[in-house]
């Protein structure tokens, strides 16, 4: 095969992949297995860059800083949309519709989640993306096409496979960061000293808004598309068969839109969507009414700032207003101290709310929380809640300025803030509250997965000192036990075998246990098999040696080193090791017959837990799902399954026992 075949047959295996992971939400390899295939690209078009083409998924990483974005003018205007607060307002939008037809005709609408991310505006000429932009004003808007090319999800070429590319193609869409995404990013740049984000809209709009496009590469943007602009070469009736084109060229489109028969059904869609609100993955403030048949729209027009055609409906404010009572400080396992303010409890968005993590000093500063300020606080799913602001003007006059104390709030010992950093650190390793919490994280189910030895057991130990570092959890006699506060000689004997039973792991989840920082889960498999789960070549290695692997930095490579370097851990490590601890060696490569096969998993197992069953599918290169739908491949039922089960024997989709998965596996 000539190089150029080569190089053709990999942009088309990743262009494939990223299609089938981001609009049909169907990934058949892993992450890790499409960064191998991207750097076989990259080094084939390292030692041949006369084939590098502009939109090659190498492409992404990110081009030289700019000093500033040059403007781009919409061909058509990018405008807002009107609101409907309630119900009424959504039926009036209809009755001004009807209004303007001059007939009673059943209007059939599309049904969107309003997505609270930046609009932008993407350009494809003959198939090839070319520019994009922000809204701005509506007319003109900040040229960006560096930061969207690192967009995993934007397409740099439509696929044509089934449909031609038209000469000239503007896609508007929003860009967005999921909340899981956005805690992660938030954990990062603590964890980095750099300030965090507000909420997940501020986040990407940061992220978009880089002079530096290698720095918005980092950042976990998403997007869903959801409008044309101009299109050149092909025609639409009705906005479903264009959102079905987009999709086939390889835009993520949102699976939420629904097309509706009539506007009693796009207010039951809207309540709908409102109560499902907090359990999407990303943050919506409403959703949009739009009319489906764009001669109707053409027909109905736009007025100076928004289309009559269109309308927002709006969510009530996942936001509260509440009285801080006390601020505390909170000690984490890597010595970090928190303050925390305690509120008067409040229920925001369905939850109630009592703590909020302040984050930091310079966070205090910047919003100037004060003890006995009302805040407002605003949560969103599983967004972490968060004071907005202070309103000042409920502020009593006794409040003053908070200040973090200079002391561990559980050992006196000093708290060292590094010059140029954020977070403030208890410097004593035997800290009561570090060692707490690190033997919280080591006895945790990801990590030593020790059960029966939880919060209130930890702290009656360490404060009578029977634990100072994780090692002696496996000298734990059944008689220090027996005399604790809530320690029946029955439940002692448990914990006892519980922490026994756990001393035969694996080796990720013995390093995993240990907590060091910047090495989570992952990194601990990733080192795992780096390692060959050998852990005296482990705790020997050198930072070339890390470095060289990939998905470990330099952060990581050196904080490992560093671990490593302290002698306290080293000879905690090889007690554990004398006292029992075993590591189970690393499994050879799993077959991966589950490529491509997507299962699900419902009622009761019997052998198994439902995570064990997803991690036996993981392992060999499947995925597990949690609802059935048509990319369903098998279900498997166990005891008392409901209507999981009921749709898979509706679909036709094979169903299995708990036993003959097991069979499958063998
Ligand atoms: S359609 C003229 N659809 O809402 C209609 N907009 O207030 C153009 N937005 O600037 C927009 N989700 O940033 C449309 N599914 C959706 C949307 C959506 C979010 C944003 C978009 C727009 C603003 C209009």
């Amino acid at each position: 095969m000539s190089v150029r075949t080569n190089i053709d047959a990999l942009r088309s295996e990743l262009n494939d992949h990223n299609y089938r992971y981001y609009v049909l939400d169907d990934p058949v390899i892993s992450d890790a297995e499409y960064d191998r295939l991207l750097r076989e690209l990259q080094s084939l078009e390292d030692a041949h860059p006369d084939l590098i083409t502009n939109d090659s998924p190498t492409q992404r990483v990110g081009a030289p800083p700019l000093d500033g974005f040059g403007s781009i003018e919409h061909r058509i205007p990018m405008q807002s949309l009107a609101n409907a607060m309630d119900t009424d307002e959504l039926l009036a939008f209809h009755d001004r519709l009807i209004r303007r037809l001059g007939e009673e005709k059943a209007i059939e609408y599309i049904a969107e989640p309003k997505l609270d991310g930046l609009a932008v505006e993407l350009v494809y000429e003959h198939g090839k993306f070319v520019n994009g932009s922000t809204r701005g004003d509506g007319t003109t808007g900040e040229e960006i096409t560096q930061n969207l090319k690192t967009i995993r999800a934007i397409p740099l070429a439509l696929r044509v496979e089934t449909q031609s590319a038209p000469a000239l193609l503007e896609v508007r869409g929003e860009v967005f960061i999921r909340k899981d995404d956005f805690n992660k990013l938030n954990k990062q740049q603590e964890a980095n000293d750099k300030p965090i984000f507000a909420n997940p809209r501020n986040a990407a709009a940061g992220s978009l808004r880089q002079l530096d496009s290698s720095i918005t590469a980092t950042r976990p943007l998403s997007i869903f598309c959801y409008q044309a602009g101009v299109v050149e070469g092909v025609t639409f009736e009705t906005h479903s068969e264009f959102l079905a084109a987009l999709q086939n060229w390889g835009f993520p489109v949102n699976p939420e839109i629904k097309v509706l028969s009539g506007i009693e059904d796009a207010v039951i869609f809207h309540s709908e969507l409102e109560s499902r609100r907090n359990t999407l993955p990303y943050e919506i403030d409403g959703s949009v009414i739009k009319v489906n048949n764009y001669a109707l729209r053409e027909e109905l027009g736009v007025r100076s700032r928004s289309p009559r055609w269109a309308i927002a409906g709006k969510f009530k404010a996942q936001q509260e207003t509440t009285v801080v009572e006390d601020i505390v400080l909170s000690v984490g396992r890597t010595g970090a101290v928190t303050p925390v303010a305690k509120l008067v409890p409040v229920k925001v968005g369905g939850v109630m709310v009592s703590n909020v993590t302040l984050h930091n000093q310079d966070e205090i500063d910047r919003k100037d929380i004060r003890v006995g300020d009302t805040v407002l606080i605003q949560r969103a799913g599983d967004v972490i809640p968060q004071v907005v602001k202070v309103i000042l003007e409920k502020r009593p006059e006794i409040a003053s300025p908070f200040k973090m104390t200079n002391t561990c709030p559980e050992c006196d010992h000093d708290v060292y803030r590094p010059e140029g950093e954020v977070v403030a650190r208890c410097q004593n390793l035997s800290c009561p509250a570090q060692v707490k919490r690190r033997i919280e994280h080591f006895v945790s189910k990801n990590a030593m997965d020790i059960d029966g030895v939880g919060e209130k057991l930890i702290d009656q130990l360490v404060e009578k000192k029977r634990i100072k570092s994780v090692d002696d959890l496996f000298r734990l006699t059944l008689d220090q036990l027996s005399g604790l506060e809530r320690m029946a000689e029955k439940s002692a004997e448990n914990t006892i075998s519980a922490i026994n039973n756990s001393k035969a792991t694996t080796f990720h989840r013995f390093i995993h246990a240990l907590g060091i920082r910047n090495v989570g889960e992952h990194v601990s498999k990733v080192l795992e098999k780096a390692f060959g789960g050998n852990m005296e070549i482990f705790m020997k290695t050198n930072v070339e040696y890390l470095e060289a692997i990939d998905e470990v930095g330099p952060i990581v490579a050196e904080t490992i080193i560093t671990f490593w370097s302290d002698e306290t851990n080293v000879n905690i490590v090889n007690n554990c090791f004398e006292l029992g601890v075993t590591l189970e060696s690393v499994k050879n490569e799993t077959e991966q017959i589950f490529t491509g096969k997507t299962f699900v998993f419902t009622g009761s197992l019997e052998k198994i837990t439902r995570k064990e069953g997803k991690e036996i599918v993981e392992e060999r290169g499947g995925r597990a799902a949690g609802s059935v739908s048509a990319k369903t491949d098998y279900v498997v039922a166990g005891e008392n399954a409901g209507s999981k089960l009921k749709k898979a024997e509706e679909s036709g989709i094979p169903v299995l026992t708990e036993s003959e998965f097991m069979d499958l596996i063998k």
